[in-house]
């Protein structure tokens, strides 16, 4: 439809991005910026090109640290991206091995809060099959707010993917986390 009213203008990446910036606004109600339109499409889109980029929700800090370094991003960008689990869910599949035999030594990952354990087995029982649709949110404490408090939740031993809750286990990212969590929010957040 963009296509017919503006040939060869307006490219589907410029269409993402601004979905993505009114999105934001939308749900922070807070968060205004602005995108330069320009992004040319790519050509070719191969779908394992897609895990093979993107981290694991397996990955410890020294994996993610280097898998963003990979792409010259800082371990100050993985703190800031991984924000964005501020709203978005997982599958059961996704963290379901953090909840039951997770080591030897322990049937649960001893890294989740004990309470938020509990809730996570009721929502995903030991039988959940990989195809199961059952999600759970990324951030607990406000699942459709996109705000700070997804670090918050990390703090409180609330992150549900063990590559979010394993940006506390490098001190010099776990110090990022913790100033995101402790920053107020402002009222209004103009980039622009
Ligand atoms: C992360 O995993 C890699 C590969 O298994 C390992 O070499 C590294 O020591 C681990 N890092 C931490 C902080 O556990
Ligand atoms: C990262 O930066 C180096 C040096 O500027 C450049 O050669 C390389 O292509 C960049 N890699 C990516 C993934 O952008
Ligand atoms: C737990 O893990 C151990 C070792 O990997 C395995 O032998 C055992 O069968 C597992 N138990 C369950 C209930 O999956
Ligand atoms: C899992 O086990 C529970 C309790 O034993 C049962 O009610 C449920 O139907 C099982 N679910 C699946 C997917 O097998
Ligand atoms: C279920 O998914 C997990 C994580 O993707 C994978 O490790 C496991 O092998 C899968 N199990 C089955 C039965 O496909």
């Amino acid at each position: 439809m963009v296509e017919s009213q503006c040939p060869s203008t307006v490219s589907c990446a410029d269409i993402l991005a601004f979905a993505v910036r009114d999105s934001t606004t939308l749900a922070s109600k807070k968060i205004l910026y602005q995108v330069a339109a320009g992004r040319r499409d790519g050509r070719i889109s191969l779908e394992n090109e897609v895990t093979i980029n993107l981290p694991s929700q397996y990955f410890n800090a020294t994996q993610l640290i280097s898998n963003f370094e990979s792409k010259n991003l800082t371990a100050e960008d993985l703190v800031i991206l991984t924000g964005a689990h501020s709203i978005g869910v997982a599958h059961c599949e996704s963290f379901i091995n953090r909840l039951y035999n997770f080591s030897a030594a322990s049937g649960t990952d001893p890294t989740l809060d004990p309470v938020y354990a509990a809730i996570l087995k009721r929502k995903c029982p030991s039988n959940t099959t990989n195809s199961s649709s059952t999600v759970v949110a990324l951030d607990s404490l406000t699942p459709k707010i996109l705000d700070n408090m997804f670090y918050v939740g990390l703090m409180k031993n609330l992150g549900l993917l063990s590559s979010d809750q394993a940006l506390l286990t490098e001190e010099f990212v776990r110090i990022m986390v913790e100033m995101n969590a402790n920053s107020e929010n402002p009222d209004l957040v103009k980039l622009w």
